[in-house]
């Protein structure tokens, strides 16, 4: 591994930074994003965003199989939300807020753009597991958590939890 990364928990001050557009793709943004990777599943997480590693930069990487091969690296990633007709509703995880889980409702009709780890750009509109996924970590680039959708009365006790460990 060619840098240690270390995942930052609520209430880290640092997650809330907003991360920048990546835009150089060298080698150091392969290394960080197998690092990313690599940290990923070590954690048995299904994403990672690099805000969480304290890399303030445009990169998530994700993994939704059960089988656990199939890694994804989204590079600038951004959503259009089509309709909110749509919802869908979540119970979510995060590696930033070990050991709790809050269902969480949000738009399933969305167009992604992205660009992949070479510069090159795409766009999809991805459905399921993927397109919650993805907006959890989008969140996280922009200094956003799960815990900023529950009540604040339930994220004051999750903090209070995550202190004390
Ligand atoms: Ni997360």
């Amino acid at each position: 591994m060619s840098n240690v990364l270390k995942i930052l928990k609520f209430p880290d001050p640092r997650l809330r930074k907003v991360a920048v557009p990546v835009e150089k793709f060298d080698k150091s943004l392969q290394n960080l994003a197998d690092d990313m990777l690599e940290l990923m599943y070590k954690e048995n997480g299904i994403g990672l965003a690099a805000t969480q590693v304290d890399r303030h930069i445009r990169l998530i990487v994700i993994d939704i199989s059960e089988e656990r091969d199939s890694p994804q690296i989204f590079v600038n990633p951004s959503f259009e939300v089509i309709s909110d007709d749509s919802m869908l509703s979540f119970e979510e995880g995060c590696l930033s807020v070990p050991g709790f889980n809050e269902e969480i409702v949000r738009p399933d009709n969305i167009v992604l753009r992205w660009q992949d780890i070479n510069g090159n750009e795409h766009i999809d509109s991805p459905s399921g597991l993927l397109t919650v996924c993805i907006q959890h970590e989008i969140d996280h680039l922009d200094g956003k958590l799960m815990v900023d959708y529950i009540s604040p009365m339930k994220r004051d006790r999750i903090k209070k939890k995550l202190l004390k460990k």
